[in-house]
Protein backbone atom coordinates (compact mmCIF):
# COMPACT_ATOMS: atom_id res chain seq x y z
CA UNK A 1 0.00 0.00 0.00
CA UNK A 2 2.72 2.16 0.92
CA UNK A 3 4.26 1.71 -2.57
CA UNK A 4 1.34 2.50 -4.06
CA UNK A 5 0.89 6.18 -2.03
CA UNK A 6 3.99 6.75 -2.85
CA UNK A 7 4.07 6.54 -6.28
CA UNK A 8 1.20 8.36 -6.36
CA UNK A 9 2.87 11.02 -3.88
CA UNK A 10 5.60 10.92 -6.87
CA UNK A 11 3.23 12.31 -8.95
CA UNK A 12 0.52 14.42 -7.80
CA UNK A 13 1.62 15.87 -4.00
CA UNK A 14 -1.72 14.79 -2.01
CA UNK A 15 0.01 14.18 1.48
CA UNK A 16 2.34 16.75 1.59
CA UNK A 17 -0.15 19.77 0.26
CA UNK A 18 -2.43 17.97 2.76
CA UNK A 19 0.63 18.30 5.26
CA UNK A 20 1.08 21.84 4.92
CA UNK A 21 -2.09 22.95 4.50
CA UNK A 22 -4.15 20.95 7.47
CA UNK A 23 -2.45 17.87 9.17
CA UNK A 24 0.88 19.81 10.16
CA UNK A 25 -0.36 23.58 9.63
CA UNK A 26 1.12 25.56 12.70
CA UNK A 27 -1.99 27.19 13.89
CA UNK A 28 -1.77 29.66 17.15
CA UNK A 29 -2.01 27.68 20.33
CA UNK A 30 -4.53 30.29 21.75
CA UNK A 31 -6.93 29.98 19.37
CA UNK A 32 -10.45 30.20 20.89
CA UNK A 33 -14.18 29.72 20.15
CA UNK A 34 -14.07 32.14 18.11
CA UNK A 35 -12.09 30.70 15.36
CA UNK A 36 -14.24 27.73 14.70
CA UNK A 37 -16.43 29.52 12.53
CA UNK A 38 -14.40 29.49 9.44
CA UNK A 39 -14.59 25.73 9.65
CA UNK A 40 -17.99 25.83 10.29
CA UNK A 41 -18.54 27.83 7.08
CA UNK A 42 -16.66 25.65 5.43
CA UNK A 43 -19.19 22.39 6.34
CA UNK A 44 -22.22 24.41 5.53
CA UNK A 45 -20.63 25.30 2.06
CA UNK A 46 -20.48 21.64 1.37
CA UNK A 47 -23.82 20.76 2.78
CA UNK A 48 -25.34 24.08 0.51
CA UNK A 49 -23.80 22.23 -2.43
CA UNK A 50 -24.57 18.34 -1.84
CA UNK A 51 -27.79 19.15 -1.11
CA UNK A 52 -28.89 22.13 -3.88
CA UNK A 53 -27.65 19.13 -6.18
CA UNK A 54 -30.47 16.73 -4.99
CA UNK A 55 -32.77 19.55 -4.67
CA UNK A 56 -31.98 20.19 -8.62
CA UNK A 57 -33.09 16.51 -9.37
CA UNK A 58 -36.69 17.54 -8.83
CA UNK A 59 -37.26 21.31 -9.01
CA UNK A 60 -38.61 22.96 -12.16
CA UNK A 61 -36.88 26.37 -13.20
CA UNK A 62 -40.23 27.79 -14.85
CA UNK A 63 -42.91 30.18 -13.88
CA UNK A 64 -45.89 27.32 -14.14
CA UNK A 65 -44.12 24.58 -12.32
CA UNK A 66 -41.36 25.85 -9.55
CA UNK A 67 -43.80 26.53 -6.88
CA UNK A 68 -45.31 23.19 -7.86
CA UNK A 69 -42.18 21.11 -8.17
CA UNK A 70 -40.95 22.22 -4.25
CA UNK A 71 -44.29 21.41 -3.24
CA UNK A 72 -43.38 17.74 -5.03
CA UNK A 73 -40.14 17.63 -3.52
CA UNK A 74 -41.60 18.55 0.03
CA UNK A 75 -44.66 16.24 0.15
CA UNK A 76 -43.94 12.49 -2.69
CA UNK A 77 -39.93 12.63 -3.23
CA UNK A 78 -38.35 10.24 -0.56
CA UNK A 79 -36.94 12.34 1.91
CA UNK A 80 -37.42 15.51 -0.73
CA UNK A 81 -38.49 17.50 2.92
CA UNK A 82 -34.95 16.71 4.70
CA UNK A 83 -32.87 17.85 1.55
CA UNK A 84 -34.75 21.07 1.46
CA UNK A 85 -34.84 22.09 4.98
CA UNK A 86 -30.98 21.21 5.42
CA UNK A 87 -30.69 23.41 1.88
CA UNK A 88 -32.70 26.24 3.52
CA UNK A 89 -32.05 26.17 6.93
CA UNK A 90 -28.16 26.03 5.99
CA UNK A 91 -28.58 29.64 4.43
CA UNK A 92 -29.46 30.87 7.50
CA UNK A 93 -27.03 29.19 9.36
CA UNK A 94 -24.53 30.11 6.45
CA UNK A 95 -24.90 34.33 7.12
CA UNK A 96 -25.11 33.31 10.97
CA UNK A 97 -21.14 31.56 11.14
CA UNK A 98 -20.43 34.20 8.24
CA UNK A 99 -21.17 37.32 10.16
CA UNK A 100 -19.90 35.38 13.27
CA UNK A 101 -16.58 34.88 11.59
CA UNK A 102 -16.08 38.45 10.36
CA UNK A 103 -16.79 40.16 13.51
CA UNK A 104 -13.79 37.48 15.38
CA UNK A 105 -11.64 39.28 12.27
CA UNK A 106 -12.86 42.82 13.49
CA UNK A 107 -11.79 42.29 17.01
CA UNK A 108 -8.93 40.40 16.52
CA UNK A 109 -8.00 42.63 13.51
CA UNK A 110 -7.45 39.83 11.41
CA UNK A 111 -7.75 42.39 7.99
CA UNK A 112 -4.96 43.99 9.37
CA UNK A 113 -1.34 43.87 7.37
CA UNK A 114 -0.46 41.68 5.93
CA UNK A 115 -4.18 40.17 5.83
CA UNK A 116 -5.59 42.98 3.92
CA UNK A 117 -6.17 40.88 1.00
CA UNK A 118 -7.76 37.60 2.65
CA UNK A 119 -10.08 40.29 3.70
CA UNK A 120 -10.90 41.14 0.74
CA UNK A 121 -11.17 37.68 -0.52
CA UNK A 122 -13.57 37.18 2.27
CA UNK A 123 -15.17 40.73 1.51
CA UNK A 124 -15.69 39.31 -2.41
CA UNK A 125 -17.24 35.99 -0.76
CA UNK A 126 -19.74 37.95 1.49
CA UNK A 127 -21.18 39.80 -2.13
CA UNK A 128 -21.20 36.54 -4.13
CA UNK A 129 -22.71 34.91 -0.75
CA UNK A 130 -25.23 37.34 -1.04
CA UNK A 131 -26.35 37.10 -4.76
CA UNK A 132 -26.46 33.35 -4.44
CA UNK A 133 -28.53 33.84 -1.40
CA UNK A 134 -31.18 36.17 -3.17
CA UNK A 135 -31.45 34.45 -6.17
CA UNK A 136 -32.42 30.98 -4.70
CA UNK A 137 -34.89 32.64 -2.79
CA UNK A 138 -36.51 33.90 -6.03
CA UNK A 139 -36.40 29.77 -7.31
CA UNK A 140 -39.29 28.25 -5.14
CA UNK A 141 -41.47 31.28 -7.03
CA UNK A 142 -43.61 32.48 -3.89
CA UNK A 143 -45.26 35.77 -3.09
CA UNK A 144 -41.88 36.86 -1.33
CA UNK A 145 -39.55 35.41 -3.88
CA UNK A 146 -40.80 37.19 -6.53
CA UNK A 147 -42.01 40.63 -4.77
CA UNK A 148 -38.50 40.32 -2.70
CA UNK A 149 -36.68 40.21 -6.28
CA UNK A 150 -39.01 43.02 -7.65
CA UNK A 151 -38.01 45.28 -5.43
CA UNK A 152 -34.46 44.45 -5.26
CA UNK A 153 -34.25 44.31 -9.04
CA UNK A 154 -36.17 47.64 -9.27
CA UNK A 155 -32.85 49.54 -7.05
CA UNK A 156 -30.88 49.49 -10.13
CA UNK A 157 -33.28 51.57 -11.84
CA UNK A 158 -32.74 54.41 -10.17
CA UNK A 159 -28.88 54.15 -11.73
CA UNK A 160 -28.54 57.58 -14.08
CA UNK A 161 -29.25 56.69 -17.68
CA UNK A 162 -28.65 53.26 -17.65
CA UNK A 163 -31.15 51.90 -15.03
CA UNK A 164 -33.80 51.32 -16.51
CA UNK A 165 -32.09 49.07 -19.58
CA UNK A 166 -29.81 47.44 -17.25
CA UNK A 167 -33.36 46.50 -15.22
CA UNK A 168 -35.00 44.83 -18.44
CA UNK A 169 -31.89 43.16 -18.83
CA UNK A 170 -30.84 41.52 -15.64
CA UNK A 171 -34.95 40.29 -15.84
CA UNK A 172 -34.37 39.26 -19.45
CA UNK A 173 -38.09 40.58 -19.97
CA UNK A 174 -39.92 43.57 -19.04
CA UNK A 175 -41.37 42.49 -16.23
CA UNK A 176 -39.89 39.45 -13.63
CA UNK A 177 -40.75 36.60 -15.57
CA UNK A 178 -40.53 32.47 -16.31
CA UNK A 179 -37.03 34.36 -18.28
CA UNK A 180 -35.61 35.65 -14.99
CA UNK A 181 -36.39 32.61 -12.89
CA UNK A 182 -34.72 30.96 -15.44
CA UNK A 183 -31.67 32.64 -15.64
CA UNK A 184 -31.56 33.43 -11.60
CA UNK A 185 -31.59 29.44 -11.62
CA UNK A 186 -28.64 28.94 -13.76
CA UNK A 187 -26.55 31.55 -11.52
CA UNK A 188 -28.03 29.55 -8.45
CA UNK A 189 -26.77 26.54 -9.18
CA UNK A 190 -23.63 26.66 -11.26
CA UNK A 191 -21.97 30.27 -11.86
CA UNK A 192 -21.83 31.84 -7.86
CA UNK A 193 -21.51 28.61 -6.50
CA UNK A 194 -18.48 28.32 -8.65
CA UNK A 195 -17.52 31.14 -7.99
CA UNK A 196 -17.71 30.95 -3.98
CA UNK A 197 -15.64 27.66 -4.36
CA UNK A 198 -12.73 29.70 -6.29
CA UNK A 199 -13.04 32.64 -3.61
CA UNK A 200 -12.65 30.23 -0.79
CA UNK A 201 -9.94 28.53 -2.03
CA UNK A 202 -8.10 31.57 -2.91
CA UNK A 203 -9.25 32.79 0.95
CA UNK A 204 -7.46 29.70 2.42
CA UNK A 205 -4.51 30.20 -0.11
CA UNK A 206 -3.81 33.95 1.10
CA UNK A 207 -4.32 32.82 4.91
CA UNK A 208 -1.78 30.11 4.69
CA UNK A 209 0.81 32.41 2.91
CA UNK A 210 0.76 34.88 5.83
CA UNK A 211 -0.57 32.36 8.37
CA UNK A 212 -3.42 32.88 11.24
CA UNK A 213 -3.99 35.55 13.45
CA UNK A 214 -4.56 34.55 16.94
CA UNK A 215 -6.84 36.64 20.07
CA UNK A 216 -3.55 38.39 20.68
CA UNK A 217 -3.35 40.12 17.23
CA UNK A 218 0.22 38.94 17.00
CA UNK A 219 3.14 37.36 14.68
CA UNK A 220 3.66 33.79 15.45
CA UNK A 221 6.44 33.85 12.79
CA UNK A 222 9.13 36.07 13.53
CA UNK A 223 13.22 34.72 13.71
CA UNK A 224 13.60 32.80 10.51
CA UNK A 225 14.37 28.90 11.31
CA UNK A 226 15.45 29.35 15.11
CA UNK A 227 13.70 26.03 15.56
CA UNK A 228 15.69 23.70 17.34
CA UNK A 229 15.71 19.89 16.19
CA UNK A 230 14.11 19.03 19.47
CA UNK A 231 11.12 21.52 19.30
CA UNK A 232 11.09 20.63 14.88
CA UNK A 233 10.12 16.77 16.00
CA UNK A 234 7.97 17.55 19.26
CA UNK A 235 5.71 19.59 17.39
CA UNK A 236 5.57 17.74 14.54
CA UNK A 237 5.72 20.54 12.12
CA UNK A 238 6.54 20.71 8.56
CA UNK A 239 10.33 21.30 7.43
CA UNK A 240 8.64 24.24 5.02
CA UNK A 241 7.44 26.09 7.82
CA UNK A 242 10.73 25.48 9.99
CA UNK A 243 12.46 26.82 7.67
CA UNK A 244 10.13 29.90 6.81
CA UNK A 245 9.17 31.27 10.58
CA UNK A 246 10.42 30.83 14.17
CA UNK A 247 7.56 29.27 15.34
CA UNK A 248 8.73 27.45 18.30
CA UNK A 249 5.91 26.49 21.43
CA UNK A 250 3.29 29.15 19.86
CA UNK A 251 1.82 27.26 17.54
CA UNK A 252 0.07 23.31 17.84
CA UNK A 253 -0.05 21.40 14.37
CA UNK A 254 -3.48 22.04 13.38
CA UNK A 255 -3.99 18.02 13.52
CA UNK A 256 -5.22 16.77 15.97
CA UNK A 257 -5.53 19.68 18.47
CA UNK A 258 -7.20 22.49 16.20
CA UNK A 259 -9.17 19.56 14.28
CA UNK A 260 -10.73 18.26 17.15
CA UNK A 261 -11.82 22.19 18.76
CA UNK A 262 -13.28 22.38 15.57
CA UNK A 263 -15.02 18.99 16.06
CA UNK A 264 -16.44 19.84 19.72
CA UNK A 265 -18.17 22.96 17.32
CA UNK A 266 -19.29 20.87 15.00
CA UNK A 267 -21.62 19.13 16.98
CA UNK A 268 -22.70 21.86 19.11
CA UNK A 269 -23.82 23.89 16.00
CA UNK A 270 -25.60 20.53 15.00
CA UNK A 271 -27.65 20.24 17.64
CA UNK A 272 -28.80 23.77 16.76
CA UNK A 273 -28.64 23.22 13.42
CA UNK A 274 -31.13 20.37 13.38
CA UNK A 275 -32.90 21.55 16.19
CA UNK A 276 -34.07 24.10 13.62
CA UNK A 277 -34.60 21.88 10.78
CA UNK A 278 -36.65 19.52 12.67
CA UNK A 279 -39.01 21.67 14.70
CA UNK A 280 -39.03 25.00 13.41
CA UNK A 281 -37.50 24.97 10.05
CA UNK A 282 -39.30 28.25 8.66
CA UNK A 283 -37.91 30.00 12.51
CA UNK A 284 -41.22 32.44 12.84
CA UNK A 285 -41.24 33.34 9.34
CA UNK A 286 -37.64 34.62 9.66
CA UNK A 287 -35.98 31.68 8.01
CA UNK A 288 -38.69 30.72 5.43
CA UNK A 289 -41.02 34.02 5.23
CA UNK A 290 -44.59 32.76 5.62
CA UNK A 291 -45.70 34.38 2.05
CA UNK A 292 -43.82 32.02 0.39
CA UNK A 293 -45.99 29.52 0.95
CA UNK A 294 -48.71 31.14 -1.10
CA UNK A 295 -47.35 31.29 -5.34
CA UNK A 296 -46.20 34.31 -6.94
CA UNK A 297 -48.80 36.69 -8.23
CA UNK A 298 -47.76 39.41 -9.88
CA UNK A 299 -51.20 41.28 -9.47
CA UNK A 300 -51.40 41.18 -5.54
CA UNK A 301 -48.79 42.71 -3.36
CA UNK A 302 -48.16 41.06 -0.16
CA UNK A 303 -49.16 43.57 3.00
CA UNK A 304 -44.98 44.11 3.63
CA UNK A 305 -42.46 42.82 1.83
CA UNK A 306 -39.14 42.19 3.19
CA UNK A 307 -36.14 40.80 2.50
CA UNK A 308 -34.75 37.41 4.65
CA UNK A 309 -33.05 38.61 7.57
CA UNK A 310 -29.18 38.73 6.65
CA UNK A 311 -30.48 41.25 4.24
CA UNK A 312 -32.23 43.68 6.31
CA UNK A 313 -29.40 45.88 7.75
CA UNK A 314 -28.69 47.00 4.60
CA UNK A 315 -32.28 46.98 3.61
CA UNK A 316 -32.57 49.48 6.73
CA UNK A 317 -29.99 51.73 5.45
CA UNK A 318 -31.68 51.86 1.37
CA UNK A 319 -34.91 52.99 3.69
CA UNK A 320 -33.11 55.49 5.89
CA UNK A 321 -32.67 57.75 2.85
CA UNK A 322 -35.43 59.32 1.41
CA UNK A 323 -34.28 59.36 -2.03
CA UNK A 324 -33.86 55.93 -3.61
CA UNK A 325 -30.65 56.91 -5.91
CA UNK A 326 -29.31 58.08 -2.50
CA UNK A 327 -30.68 55.44 -0.43
CA UNK A 328 -29.23 52.56 -3.22
CA UNK A 329 -25.62 54.43 -3.09
CA UNK A 330 -25.76 54.53 0.92
CA UNK A 331 -26.52 50.77 0.78
CA UNK A 332 -23.84 50.05 -1.42
CA UNK A 333 -21.89 52.43 0.26
CA UNK A 334 -22.35 50.92 3.69
CA UNK A 335 -20.37 47.27 2.07
CA UNK A 336 -17.86 48.86 0.39
CA UNK A 337 -16.86 50.39 3.71
CA UNK A 338 -16.30 47.15 5.17
CA UNK A 339 -14.25 45.96 1.64
CA UNK A 340 -11.92 49.52 3.18
CA UNK A 341 -12.02 48.42 6.88
CA UNK A 342 -7.80 47.46 6.38
CA UNK A 343 -7.14 50.93 5.38
CA UNK A 344 -9.78 52.57 7.55
CA UNK A 345 -8.57 51.50 10.44
CA UNK A 346 -4.87 52.80 10.92
CA UNK A 347 -3.61 51.13 14.14
CA UNK A 348 -0.80 49.04 14.84
CA UNK A 349 -1.84 47.05 17.23
CA UNK A 350 -4.38 44.69 15.65
CA UNK A 351 -6.31 42.97 18.93
CA UNK A 352 -9.08 44.75 20.61
CA UNK A 353 -7.04 43.17 24.10
CA UNK A 354 -4.80 45.52 23.65
CA UNK A 355 -6.64 48.42 22.29
CA UNK A 356 -8.24 51.05 23.53
CA UNK A 357 -11.38 51.19 25.91
CA UNK A 358 -13.06 53.56 22.76
CA UNK A 359 -11.99 50.87 20.71
CA UNK A 360 -13.69 48.35 21.80
CA UNK A 361 -16.77 50.47 22.67
CA UNK A 362 -17.04 51.76 19.21
CA UNK A 363 -16.87 47.58 17.87
CA UNK A 364 -19.33 46.81 20.61
CA UNK A 365 -21.47 49.23 19.26
CA UNK A 366 -21.37 49.10 15.91
CA UNK A 367 -22.01 45.44 16.52
CA UNK A 368 -25.10 46.75 17.70
CA UNK A 369 -25.90 49.19 15.34
CA UNK A 370 -25.76 46.24 13.01
CA UNK A 371 -28.85 43.67 14.60
CA UNK A 372 -30.65 47.26 15.33
CA UNK A 373 -30.61 48.11 12.10
CA UNK A 374 -31.74 43.94 10.33
CA UNK A 375 -34.21 44.76 13.28
CA UNK A 376 -35.79 47.79 11.61
CA UNK A 377 -34.90 46.26 8.32
CA UNK A 378 -37.17 43.20 9.00
CA UNK A 379 -40.35 44.51 10.52
CA UNK A 380 -43.31 46.58 9.34
CA UNK A 381 -42.25 50.24 8.85
CA UNK A 382 -43.71 52.92 11.51
CA UNK A 383 -42.92 56.30 11.79
CA UNK A 384 -40.24 55.97 14.51
CA UNK A 385 -38.52 53.93 12.69
CA UNK A 386 -37.64 56.15 10.10
CA UNK A 387 -35.55 58.18 12.18
CA UNK A 388 -34.22 55.32 14.44
CA UNK A 389 -32.84 53.50 11.28
CA UNK A 390 -31.57 57.60 10.27
CA UNK A 391 -29.53 57.89 13.39
CA UNK A 392 -28.57 53.88 13.15
CA UNK A 393 -27.12 54.40 9.76
CA UNK A 394 -25.40 57.68 10.76
CA UNK A 395 -24.19 55.58 13.47
CA UNK A 396 -23.13 52.40 11.14
CA UNK A 397 -20.98 54.95 9.08
CA UNK A 398 -19.57 56.60 12.49
CA UNK A 399 -17.92 53.85 13.27
CA UNK A 400 -15.57 53.97 10.23
CA UNK A 401 -15.17 57.88 10.70
CA UNK A 402 -14.12 57.49 14.05
CA UNK A 403 -11.90 54.31 13.75
CA UNK A 404 -10.12 56.35 11.07
CA UNK A 405 -9.69 59.18 13.34
CA UNK A 406 -8.64 57.36 16.48
CA UNK A 407 -6.74 54.78 15.23
CA UNK A 408 -3.64 56.48 14.06
CA UNK A 409 -2.45 58.15 17.35
CA UNK A 410 -4.41 55.11 19.93
CA UNK A 411 -2.97 55.00 23.23
CA UNK A 412 -2.59 51.26 23.50
CA UNK A 413 -1.48 48.29 25.88
CA UNK A 414 1.94 46.82 25.91
CA UNK A 415 1.10 44.33 23.46
CA UNK A 416 3.60 40.87 24.21
CA UNK A 417 5.93 39.83 21.84
CA UNK A 418 4.90 35.58 22.22
CA UNK A 419 1.51 34.04 23.00
CA UNK A 420 1.35 34.95 26.86
CA UNK A 421 0.60 31.10 28.74
C1 LIG B 1 -17.95 30.83 2.52
C2 LIG B 1 -17.51 31.68 3.38
C3 LIG B 1 -16.18 31.56 4.10
C4 LIG B 1 -15.45 30.44 4.35
C5 LIG B 1 -15.76 29.00 3.99
C6 LIG B 1 -14.27 30.87 5.07
C7 LIG B 1 -13.29 30.01 5.53
C8 LIG B 1 -12.25 30.39 6.36
C9 LIG B 1 -11.40 29.48 7.06
C10 LIG B 1 -11.53 27.94 7.00
C11 LIG B 1 -10.52 30.21 7.78
C12 LIG B 1 -9.46 29.66 8.73
C13 LIG B 1 -10.12 29.29 10.06
C14 LIG B 1 -10.58 30.47 10.85
O1 LIG B 1 -9.77 31.37 11.09
O2 LIG B 1 -11.78 30.51 11.22
C15 LIG B 1 -10.79 31.60 7.52
C16 LIG B 1 -10.08 32.68 8.04
C17 LIG B 1 -10.39 34.01 7.82
N1 LIG B 1 -11.50 34.51 7.14
FE1 LIG B 1 -12.87 33.40 6.19
N2 LIG B 1 -14.30 32.24 5.23
C18 LIG B 1 -15.47 32.70 4.65
C19 LIG B 1 -15.90 34.02 4.61
C20 LIG B 1 -15.19 35.10 5.11
C21 LIG B 1 -15.65 36.46 5.10
C22 LIG B 1 -16.99 36.91 4.54
C23 LIG B 1 -14.66 37.23 5.68
C24 LIG B 1 -14.60 38.71 5.91
C25 LIG B 1 -14.97 39.60 5.11
C26 LIG B 1 -13.58 36.35 6.05
C27 LIG B 1 -12.40 36.74 6.65
C28 LIG B 1 -11.47 35.88 7.19
C29 LIG B 1 -10.27 36.30 7.91
C30 LIG B 1 -9.82 37.74 8.18
C31 LIG B 1 -9.61 35.13 8.30
C32 LIG B 1 -8.29 35.03 9.11
C33 LIG B 1 -8.65 35.09 10.56
C34 LIG B 1 -7.49 34.98 11.48
O3 LIG B 1 -6.49 34.35 11.14
O4 LIG B 1 -7.63 35.59 12.58
N3 LIG B 1 -13.94 35.07 5.70
N4 LIG B 1 -11.87 31.69 6.65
Amino acid sequence: MSGFLNWIEERIPMMRVANMHAIQYPAPRNMNFWYVFGFLATIVLVNQIVTGIWLTMNFEPSAERAFASVEYIMREVDYGWLIRYMHSTGASAFFIVVYMHMFRGMIYGSYQKPRELLWVFGMLIYLALMAEAFMGYVLPWGQMSYWGAQVIVSLFGAIPVIGPDLVVWIQGDYVISGATLNRFFALHVIALPLVIVILVFLHIIALHEVGSNNPDGIPIKHKKGSLSEDEKTKYEIHEYYTAKYDIADDVVPFFPHIVLKDLVAFSIFLFGFCYIMFFAPEMGGKFLEHPNFEIANPLKTPEHIFPVWYFTPFYAILKAVPDKLFGVIAMFAAIAALFALPWVDRGRVRSWRYRSGLHKVNLLVFAAVFVFLGYLGGTPQENWKIVASQIATIMYFGFFVLLWMYSKNETTKPVPTRIPR
